[in-house]
């Protein structure tokens, strides 16, 4: 359980926990320069959900541009920015955001460090093209001087038992025991509806995806922001991990969610998917609806190299 600290509604350096109902531009003016040391988001992508009205993408670029502009002002000299987009799609033709996002943060001065390719399972059908299975997530610090651990968000290796064979260290284990590097490709599913996570909102950050980014990008005590907060995981994340956390939400509905989901985490029982649990497998968990119906049983079944008649 998290200690329980007071949900402020407006920006003050004092506060834990900032829930700020309205646009995100007026959040920012009430944030100092440079006290942000991660700021996590995904944008509305401009395809007319129905939090967002649909612009043509000069006019959308021109927004983001400016959110851009006054977040990278709040942004620590060693913090992160990381922001996490799909595609815009017009008339079928498909414009991957974060292509069109990146020369806007270049020109802030910042340093690209990874394109995170995020994978998940679950999406539309596309009908004319291959159904969407990824989001990528751009990630931008301010300085080559910034906060990165890699140990608490290392994976299990794949061979923990792999020793070094020859030279000085043969005998010894290989790998490092801590696990590895999680690398660039992240598949972790996405909240759809039989996520334990799922509210109302129609695309929310699975928490362990944000955890992530807290745990190797900040230390204790650091802010975390989400200018487009949805149903609060980016606070969810920041507060778990003994972070303070700040979003902007214009909707009242996902503002209420928000700060439903983040007293549930300070009282210690919000339900999330544990960061590193393996993917569900149907066929591994034994799933009886996983067999093909219109596909006859072989009656005689092929043998095995070593099986006797
Ligand atoms: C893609 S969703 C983000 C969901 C969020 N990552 C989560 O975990 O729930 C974008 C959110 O931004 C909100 N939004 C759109 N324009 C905004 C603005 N100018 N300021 C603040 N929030 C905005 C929308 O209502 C929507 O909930």
């Amino acid at each position: 359980m998290i200690k329980k600290y007071k949900i402020s509604d407006e920006f003050a350096i004092s506060e834990r926990i900032v829930l700020y109902q309205g646009d995100c531009l007026d959040l920012l003016k009430s944030i100092p320069g440079e006290s942000m040391q991660l700021i996590v988001t995904s944008p509305p992508y401009n395809i007319g959900k129905e939090y967002e009205k649909k612009l043509n993408l000069q006019t959308y670029l021109e927004q983001q541009a400016a959110i851009i502009r006054e977040s990278v002002r709040t942004l620590s000299p060693f913090g992160s920015i990381c922001w996490q987009v799909g595609n815009f799609v017009d008339k079928g033709s498909i414009i991957p955001l974060d292509t069109v996002l990146y020369p806007i943060f270049t020109d802030l001065g910042l340093k690209m460090r990874n394109r995170i390719i995020w994978h998940f399972e679950h999406g539309l059908h596309c009908s004319k093209r291959f159904s969407g299975r990824y989001e990528t997530i751009i990630w931008f610090t301010k300085s080559n001087n910034y906060v990165f651990h890699l140990d608490p968000v290392r994976v299990p290796q794949k061979y923990p038992g792999k020793k070094h064979f020859r030279g000085p260290k043969a005998g010894k284990y290989s790998c490092n025991p801590l696990g590895k590097n999680p690398g660039d490709i992240w598949a972790i599913p996405n909240v759809k509806s039989n996520h334990v996570e799922k509210t109302e909102h129609p695309c929310q950050f699975p928490v362990e995806l944000i955890e992530r980014f807290v745990l190797s990008m900040t230390n204790e005590g650091d802010w975390v922001f989400d200018p487009f907060l949805g149903a609060g995981t980016a606070i969810v994340a920041a507060l778990r991990h003994q972070r303070k956390g700040v979003g902007a939400e214009t909707l009242a509905k996902y503002v209420d969610i928000a700060r439903d989901r983040i007293e549930k985490e300070m009282a210690g029982y919000l339900r999330t998917r544990p960061m590193n649990k393996p993917i569900y497998d149907p066929k591994a968990a034994g799933n009886s609806l996983t067999g093909t119906p219109w596909t006859k049983p072989q009656t005689t079944p092929q043998m095995a190299l070593f099986d006797k008649k």
